[in-house]
């Protein structure tokens, strides 16, 4: 059996919050062995920017931590997300209460903010980095990576360990 847990990460516009989520949580799941277990993307609410590649400085900012997000494009939520994702994760709860607007009723996922899987960070909310300035965009990469680490202990934990560990048994 191969056990697959699905995470969306949620933004406004999906060029800055959201695509740097998506890129480090991806790199960690790859870093630990997890790609055929964790199906990872990421979506916006918004439709300004659908197809486009991440904003220039969340790329260059990413890379500079070597995060390539150079492959991702901008789309919005989708009605299937919630059925192909257990865990859609918001940046912020502007993000959170349309995506509880648009949850379809009986929805047996998890909505949350994603900082709640951070570890003593003095926010629960990633700001909007795109009216700010470089340290704006750094700040964001500070928070996600902390989070993407307690995001990625909390599902080995709740979802993966049982069944990798029965994998490993004779
Ligand atoms: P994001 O940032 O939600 O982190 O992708 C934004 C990007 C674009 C806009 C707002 C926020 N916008 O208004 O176009």
């Amino acid at each position: 059996m191969n056990p697959s847990v699905g995470v969306l990460f949620v933004c406004l516009g999906n060029i800055c919050r959201s695509p740097t989520a998506h890129g480090v949580f991806a790199a960690l799941v790859a870093q630990a062995g997890l790609a055929g277990h964790i199906r990872v993307e990421s979506a916006g609410t918004g439709d300004w920017h659908l197809g486009q590649p991440p904003d220039r400085r969340t790329q260059l900012a990413a890379r500079t931590r070597g995060y390539d997000l150079g492959q991702l494009r901008a789309r919005q939520v989708r009605a299937a997300d919630f059925e192909q994702f257990q865990y859609i994760l918001a940046m912020d709860r502007a993000n959170l209460a349309n995506l509880e607007r648009l949850r379809p009723p009986g929805h047996p996922g998890i909505l949350d903010l994603f900082l709640n899987y951070g570890r003593d960070l003095p926010v629960d909310e990633v700001p909007d980095p795109y009216h700010g300035t470089t340290k704006s965009f750094e700040q964001v990469l500070d928070l996600v990576e902390n989070a993407a680490r307690g995001l990625l202990a909390h599902i080995r934990k709740h979802h993966l360990e049982a069944h990798l560990q029965v994998q490993r048994e004779p």
